[in-house]
């Protein structure tokens, strides 16, 4: 019995690794894959700033068409920018993976299913994070994955957002107590120091919608799922009333 009880134990352990959770990220977000106009928005992001790069190999353009309510000539005239993509294609890119390791040194991963290894927190923060940082390659950084290889490609819409040094009343990043001002003092904090084409609430709604959508393409049948689920909760309740009526009659003729 006791051995039995090990091996259960035993059993149980990759589990409870994989159940951990990651560390916890500078910013957080609510995922709502039932708000498709966020993920509409968030689509139109992708295939405009990502989609140079990363593919959703598990994903199909017409499947987010129909899953997003979003028309086969639109999504064809303005969303599918490869000549040598159809509707019905899978969501890949144009480049090799070897040309982009070359560039790059690292291939970009594809995003179908990025959100379910490291969640939409994460998402959400590295797409927040860049800086410019004149000691790496590319002259940026990510304050989530450090020495990050990927080019800041929202730059535009945020503008430039540099690490500065800042002080305020309530905790922070990287924040030390000074003593002798009461104040909170960081050089960890992330700043836009010359404006972009976004306001920086506007530049977090829209990353919000990319994160959004990212979500969606990891789990598309749970938009189809969560539909389904009134129908067979109003069928098992149907086939209930019918079964114990049935029931009923049968168990007359024995009492
Ligand atoms: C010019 C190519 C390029 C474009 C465009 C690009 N990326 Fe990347 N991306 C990369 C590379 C290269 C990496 C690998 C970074 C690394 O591991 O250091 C990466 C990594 C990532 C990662 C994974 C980070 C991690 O923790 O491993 C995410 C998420 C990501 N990109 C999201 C996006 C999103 C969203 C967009 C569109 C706004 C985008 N990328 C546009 C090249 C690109």
């Amino acid at each position: 019995m006791k051995k039995q009880l090990f091996a259960l134990l035993f059993a149980l352990v990759p589990f409870v690794a994989l159940a951990a959770p990651l560390p916890e990220q500078p910013h957080s977000m609510t995922p709502d894959i039932n708000d498709k106009e966020s993920l509409q928005r968030g689509m139109q992001l992708y295939v405009n700033y990502c989609m140079s790069c990363h593919s959703l190999e598990h994903q199909r353009f017409s499947r987010t068409a129909e899953d997003l309510g979003i028309p086969q000539d639109l999504m064809e005239e303005n969303l599918i920018f490869s000549s040598e993509l159809a509707y019905n294609d899978q969501m890949h890119i144009g480049m090799q993976p070897g040309d982009s390791e070359n560039w790059f040194g690292v291939a970009p991963p594809d995003l179908t299913l990025f959100n379910r290894i490291k969640g939409s927190d994460y998402i959400y923060s590295y797409l927040l994070g860049f800086y410019r940082d004149p000691s790496q390659p590319l002259g940026v950084n990510n304050n989530v994955l450090e020495a990050s290889a990927m080019p800041n490609v929202l730059e535009p819409l945020q503008g430039v957002q540099e690490m500065v040094c800042a002080e305020s009343d309530r905790p922070m990043d990287g924040a030390e107590l000074d003593p002798l001002t009461g104040k909170y003092q960081s050089c960890e904090v992330l700043q836009v120091t010359r404006p972009g084409s976004m306001e920086p609430e506007e530049f977090e709604e829209a990353m919000y919608d990319l994160t959004n959508f990212l979500v969606y393409v990891g789990e598309p049948s749970r938009l189809q799922a969560q539909a389904m689920a009134p129908k067979v909760l109003i069928f098992i309740f149907i086939f209930g009333v019918i079964a114990y009526l049935l029931k009923r009659e049968y168990w007359r003729d024995v009492h």
